[in-house]
């Protein structure tokens, strides 16, 4: 694992930002995969500044995001859609066209999952997958438990969850959607490069057993040691536990 370690959050969401804009530079119809979190907000508002300033072109990318809750339209503003739409689409010139994302009120949510995975594929595949980490090692909604799930599927997502999307939901975990839809493990470790961000003292421990300890479906971010191009991006406090 290529791990990069920076003073601050905001050298840690500029150099990703920067890594993103680079591999568009060489790969304009570059297929990404694409989180939400708090730690992904800075990386969006970079990549927001170097458009503005002519330095990243999204003419030809293709973008897949990692989850959505379920029950609730892409319209709602607690949905991911409309996260993403809030930070990144609504002011880059992503096509609309090739924006895709879990539908969290379809008819037939394991469908939907299906679709999902076909439609990546149709994509040939994610290029470079960037992801955040859960306070509880979960990536994506692949949640900590006694199994992971490889495709896209239905999950039940934790209560330590709940309360750390609580924002999206007036800040009420009550309101958080019990449920969500989530790109599989072994989706994500399809994808051709991944990307991990981490920052904040919170995430130390998680990264830590991520990195050093066993690969574990207690810790879901554990299997990214089974990939070959993972890159981590942590800000100082996130690296504290690595020596
Ligand atoms: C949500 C997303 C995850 C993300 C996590 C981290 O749960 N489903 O993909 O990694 O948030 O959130 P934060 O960056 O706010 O700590």
């Amino acid at each position: 694992m290529d791990i990069r370690i920076f003073d601050s959050p905001d050298q840690t969401a500029a150099a990703v930002a920067q890594r993103v804009a680079d591999a568009l530079a060489c790969e304009p119809s570059l297929v990404l995969g694409l989180p939400t979190g708090r730690t992904s907000i800075g990386v969006y508002e970079q990549l927001r500044e170097l458009h503005a300033r002519g330095r990243v072109d999204f003419a030809r990318a293709v973008a897949f995001n990692l989850d959505e809750f379920a029950g609730i339209p892409p319209a709602h503003p607690g949905s991911f859609r409309s996260f993403m739409d809030r930070h990144l689409f609504a002011h880059v010139n992503l096509p609309p066209t090739h924006i895709h994302f879990l539908n969290g009120v379809a008819e037939d949510l394991d469908a939907e999952c299906e679709r999902y995975e076909t439609a990546i594929e149709a994509a040939g595949g994610v290029d470079l997958q960037l992801l955040g980490i859960g306070s509880n090692g979960h990536i994506g909604f692949n949640e900590p438990g006694d199994e992971l799930t490889a495709r896209t599927h239905r999950v039940r997502l934790a209560e330590s969850t709940r309360r750390d999307n609580a924002a999206l939901f007036d800040g009420d975990p009550a309101r958080v959607p019990r449920e969500a839809l989530s790109m599989g493990m072994g989706t994500i470790l399809k994808a051709g490069g991944l990307i991990l961000m981490a920052i904040g003292a919170r995430k130390a421990h998680c990264v830590e057993r991520a990195l050093r300890g066993p690969i574990s479906t207690h810790l879901p971010a554990s299997f990214l040691q089974l990939h070959r191009r993972v890159e981590l991006y942590l800000d100082r406090d996130a690296a504290g536990r690595l020596t």
